[in-house]
């Protein structure tokens, strides 16, 4: 298997919604949302990557690192790298229904799980969407975590006590979804919550509750003080709002806020094993990676997800010896370029 035909592939079967570009960087498909791209003038999805180009690495070779270690653990949980699968709903509106929730859902689970690491399941207007993502944790009783759109408290809650019986790990919400126009159009109540709703949520629930959509150092003492156990630095990978910072510009100040107090995880543009490290050094315990894995089950199915996933921990690996890492809490320090 090769990237290159991955892609190729990918492109034919997303018929126009992925142009499969060499770099996935929002450029092409910005503003197609529905799509791929980042909502808008794609602003934030591009910025996202502007921003990981930014910081820099220094090329270390005179140490004593050969074989450094890749694996971590999230929430207690082992896991063989710092790379997991971001929650990723709208098979037919966003990719051209090529495939379906499910099979998207099965396929990434099963990837996931054989390569030993986090599936994560989305939520969306549809009211099959959730359902496939707890049926693929169930059934292939991988590490996961279903995501719920911020719906009402009860809703959450009722989400979470489905997301315990199917065995997940934990239980998310993205809470940047609080605006999403085709929610509301489909009579569907999303909107911003509380310090006081959030702690109500953690109260009724049994599993660990992760916050995705925190940009701000603020926000993410509020996720911890209510009782989050983990949040995600994330724009939604510039799908909800146009012109926000990047990721990698916002995480260190969040790191330095709340790192210690809360698990912190990070998407948006992450793409290569350099990305992940740059990431971790600025202060997350692991990546998401959203579009890329997608493409992937497009143009090749599980085996290409494994594919990409072992790429970019190959990469990672590579990195880490060129960079005198051992293993993940000796991260290297990054420099920004002027
Ligand atoms: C087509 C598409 C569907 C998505 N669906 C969801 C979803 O249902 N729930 C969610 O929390 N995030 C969703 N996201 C956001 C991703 O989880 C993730 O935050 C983002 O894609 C990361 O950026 P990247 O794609 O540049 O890696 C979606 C993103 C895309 C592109």
């Amino acid at each position: 298997m090769d990237w290159n035909e991955i892609r190729e592939k990918a492109r034919q079967n997303m018929k126009g919604y992925c142009r499969g570009c060499k770099r996935c960087d929002g450029v092409a498909c910005a503003g197609e949302v529905p799509g791929m791209g980042g909502t808008g003038t794609g602003n934030s999805f591009i910025e996202n990557i502007k921003a990981l180009d930014r910081w820099k690495v220094k090329l270390k070779t005179l140490h004593d690192v050969l074989k450094p270690d890749i694996s971590t653990s999230f929430l207690g949980y082992k896991v063989k790298m710092p790379i997991f699968a971001a929650p990723m709903t709208g098979l037919k509106g966003n990719a051209g229904g090529y495939l379906s929730e499910r099979d998207y859902d099965t396929m990434a689970a099963e990837a996931c799980k054989n390569v030993g690491t986090i599936f994560m399941s989305g939520d969306a207007n549809d009211k099959d969407m959730y359902p496939a993502g707890i049926d693929a944790i169930k059934t292939t009783s991988v590490l996961g975590i279903p995501f719920s759109k911020p719906r009402t408290v009860d809703e959450i809650i009722e989400k979470a006590r489905i997301a315990k019986e199917a065995g997940a790990i934990a239980f998310g919400v993205d809470v940047d979804g609080a605006g999403l126009i085709m929610m509301i159009r489909s009579g569907q109540f999303v909107g911003p919550k509380s310090r006081k709703e959030i702690e109500e949520i953690v109260k009724n629930i049994e599993l660990p509750l992760i916050l995705k959509g925190i940009m701000t150092p603020e926000e993410a003492e509020i996720a911890a003080e209510s009782g989050a156990k983990a949040i995600v630095v994330s724009n939604h990978g510039g799908r909800v709002l146009d012109f926000t910072e990047g990721t990698a510009d916002v995480l260190p100040d969040i790191a330095k806020a709340v790192g210690g107090k809360i698990e912190i995880l990070v998407d948006g543009g992450v793409r290569t094993g350099i990305d992940v490290l740059k990431m971790l050094s600025l202060g997350a315990k692991a990546v998401l990676i959203g579009r890329p894995i997608m493409i992937a089950a497009h143009g090749g199915g599980r085996e290409a997800i494994e594919f990409y996933f072992k790429k970019v921990s190959d990469e990672l690996y590579q990195a880490m010896i060129l960079t005198g890492c051992k293993d993940l809490k000796n991260v290297p320090e990054l420099y920004k370029a002027s």
